[in-house]
């Protein structure tokens, strides 16, 4: 079969590439995949499943001739330069009406200038996040598509049949105009950043109290065969148990706490800031990875401040108990910080995401996955507009029989000298959206006292400015 044509291209066939175009081909599609590696265009073909219909080409040019039209095609390169450098590679080998799709974890604002650049051109561009790593790719992962709707209509059917799935239904939707997939997308990734900081809290907190990494396990074990359950607890109760083939040691005590991160996190703060959503919990993961790198910084100023080294108060097993649910509360308050984010950003960005979509997708394929994700979609589909799924009342229900041990996680970190910050974070964030009344008076004082910059009442409208008398 020489020349024949294939439904579906991909450029860039690292493993998360090779991993799409299998699982597509697995599904009954007939695909072709670039990469100017011809090793990896090689490793495509052999990795194919006996019986379906897989190439892997290194002229880029090649691939674009053997595509039925409209022609779709997906890249998955590194973000920045890399991806308009394949859009300009692309363009002379494309007819009006093709399909481009960029699958890679991008800026939402570089996607929106490249839908903009490609429409004008006469091609339809799409901003796509997916998530579940190498083995979502190749199994199941959850995809987020946003932008030309029409354009969808034309790989809808792909990306349901390759998506993870949950109670039959694919972990797919339309999630909006514009750049809203990977919007969707970097808000997902903020939420993982967080969840991923408060578990290693909770680790760190357990470990203190004498936990072995055999003991560790089993809890974060117990912890995902409940109503926790998510993935990234799975692959916690994993990772303790793993042995390094080299010392045969435990792994997880050979690794350095100098965290990396390709930045999809601070996006998501960096922008929740300009829509003012507060995401305090995404703000101080992304802070506690950096603090993470200052190793050396931090190795001397271990020696200038000592760790109180004062002895958890409560007993293990109860403070098991209670850290665990510290953080189901404080995971909770993740998902609503990235909720609430989606929510002002919609609108805000003329994104018209449909909230209740977004977290049907997450239920399944994402790293974010988790049972909780059910009881979020229920009450969304109920009201999609809510504003903070803190008001939802079977969010509340869920949330107020652990703030009592959320609180006492809190305290006996900070007396034992534990950095909790993600903990401690989630429950100010609590504190403050749960509060009629804020301090905030003061601050308006303030600004008005030394920049005339004028405050509000609460007993009648407008604006008001005061001399302020000095007393001292
Ligand atoms: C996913 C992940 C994936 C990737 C992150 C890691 O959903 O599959 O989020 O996109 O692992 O980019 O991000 P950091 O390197 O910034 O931690």
């Amino acid at each position: 079969m020489a020349n024949s044509m294939y439904d579906f291209g991909m450029i860039g066939l690292g493993v998360m590439g090779r991993n799409l175009l299998l699982n597509m081909a697995d599904h009954g599609f007939a695909v072709i995949g670039f990469d100017k590696d011809t090793e990896k265009a090689q490793a495509l073909e052999s990795a194919a499943t006996a019986g379906t219909r897989v190439k892997g080409v290194v002229a880029l040019a090649e691939m674009i001739s053997r595509l039925e039209r409209p022609r779709r095609v997906m890249m998955l390169v590194p973000a920045g330069q890399p991806v308009d450098d394949v859009l300009e590679s692309l363009k002379p080998l494309l007819e009006p009406g093709d399909i481009v799709i960029d699958g890679g974890n991008s800026h939402y604002t570089d996607t929106l200038r490249r839908v903009t650049a490609m429409k004008a051109a006469g091609f339809h561009f799409m901003g796509v996040g997916v998530s579940g790593g190498e083995q979502g790719a190749r199994t199941g992962p959850s995809i987020m598509p946003g932008g030309d709707q029409e354009a969808y209509t034309h790989v809808k059917p792909m990306l349901e049949a390759i998506s993870a799935k949950v109670n039959g239904e694919p972990c797919v939707a339309y999630l909006g105009k514009g750049a809203a997939g990977h919007y969707v997308k970097m808000v997902h990734n903020g939420i993982e950043y967080a969840i991923m900081q408060l578990i290693s809290e909770s680790y760190r907190l357990l470990k203190s109290a004498g936990l072995d990494n055999d003991q560790l396990h089993q809890v974060y074990k117990e912890w995902n065969e409940g109503p926790m359950q998510s993935f990234l607890l799975e692959i916690t109760a994993d990772i303790f148990l793993q042995n390094d083939d080299k010392s045969g040691l435990r792994l997880i005590d050979l690794i350095s706490d100098k965290a990396g991160s390709k930045g999809t996190g601070k996006w998501t703060s960096q922008d929740a800031m300009d829509l003012a959503v507060p995401v305090t919990i995404i703000d101080t993961a992304v802070s506690m990875r950096t603090i993470s790198a200052y190793k050396e910084e931090r190795v001397q100023a271990s020696k200038l401040y000592k760790e109180p080294h004062l002895p958890i108060p409560a007993e293990t097993k109860l403070f098991i108990s209670q850290v665990k649910e510290a953080l189901q509360f404080a995971t909770i308050m993740c998902y609503a910080q990235g909720m609430a984010m989606l929510h002002t950003a919609s609108s805000a960005l003329d994104m018209d995401i449909p909230l209740p979509e977004a977290v049907k997708v997450w239920r399944g394929g994402c790293i974010i996955r988790s049972a909780l994700l059910g009881t979020f979609y229920t009450a969304l589909k109920d009201a999609p507009e809510l504003p903070n799924l803190l008001l939802n009342n079977t969010v509340a229900g869920l949330i107020s029989g652990k703030e009592h041990n959320m609180r006492a996680v809190v305290v006996q970190a900070a007396q034992a000298g534990l950095p909790a910050a993600g903990f401690m974070a989630a429950l100010s964030y609590f504190d403050a959206y749960r509060s009629e009344k804020l301090p905030t008076n003061l601050v308006q004082a303030q600004r008005d006292y030394f920049g005339a910059h004028t405050y509000q009442r609460i007993d009648m409208p407008g604006s008001f400015h005061t001399t302020w008398q000095h007393h001292s």
